[in-house]
């Protein structure tokens, strides 16, 4: 099976209302290569705005909480994002892990109720520089992917983001070496607990100041399926990784 090329803009907390318009214009605008999926992780105030003028892609959430309702002042919720037609929520991003102090088991159980309600989930794992010199990479990743193993048994509408901590809002991008030895080790790691199918089928993407000029190179790896793109989301540019696509 081909994995169909994904990429997605991980706003984090910027925008207002008239940077909306001005990147939703450019994305609309853009000469785009078609069969990539594109997806955009606004704030969550500008869901809306993004929805209703976004030609060409969905849009996503940056994170919910892993209740359906209730007492939790300031969260919101996957039924919630289901009720305004939003499809996608990004989990276990590396500031929820490292500012906020979300553990694997409350992104695990934020990923069983999300897909339980019929959400895709964007889910980001990933060493920090300390681990990875430590050569605990792999280590680290697997425990990550671990947690939600042991709670989610289908992986379809899952797509991985292999995030290196040290790379994220950096300029430290990973090289492409590096991005496919734990690309890979990844993809061995689903066939072995997971299944066949979901290493095949599971798309796994990059983030970690990925850019217009280093895009193609690790896109070009067996297994890097797309991007999760930062600080470049908000340029221009990102249309270049866009077509980056393989
Ligand atoms: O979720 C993607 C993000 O963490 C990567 O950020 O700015 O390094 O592309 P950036």
């Amino acid at each position: 099976m081909t994995r169909t090329f994904f990429v997605g803009g991980n706003w984090k907390m910027n925008g207002s209302v008239a940077a909306v318009s001005t990147l939703v214009d450019g994305l609309n605008t853009a000469s785009l290569k078609q069969g990539v999926e594109v997806v955009i992780a606004p704030p969550a105030l500008y869901i809306p705005a993004v929805q209703s003028s976004l030609k060409a892609g969905h849009v996503a959430a940056q994170n919910i909480y892993s209740e359906s309702k209730g007492a939790f002042t300031g969260e919101i919720s996957a039924e919630m994002l289901k009720d305004v037609g939003v499809q996608w929520v990004i989990l276990g991003h590396s500031e929820r892990r490292h500012v906020f102090g979300e553990t694997d088991e409350l992104i695990a159980k934020k990923a069983k109720h999300a897909l339980g309600v019929g959400l895709k989930v964007i889910f980001c794992i990933g060493e920090t520089l300390q681990e990875r010199e430590a050569n605990k990479t792999t280590e680290v990743v697997f425990h990550q992917l671990s947690a939600v193993a042991q709670v989610v048994s289908d992986w379809s509408n899952i797509v991985i983001a292999y995030e290196p901590v040290w790379a994220i809002g950096t300029g430290k991008v990973a090289t492409p070496v590096q991005a496919q030895e734990v690309h890979h080790d990844i993809r061995v790691w689903l066939k072995d607990h997971v299944s066949p199918q979901a290493a095949e089928n599971t798309r796994i993407v990059y983030g970690g100041s990925v850019n217009a000029g280093n895009c193609q190179e690790i896109g070009r790896q067996a297994d890097v399926d797309g991007f999760l793109v930062g600080g470049a989301s908000l340029k221009p540019e990102f249309a270049d990784i866009i077509n980056a696509a393989q």
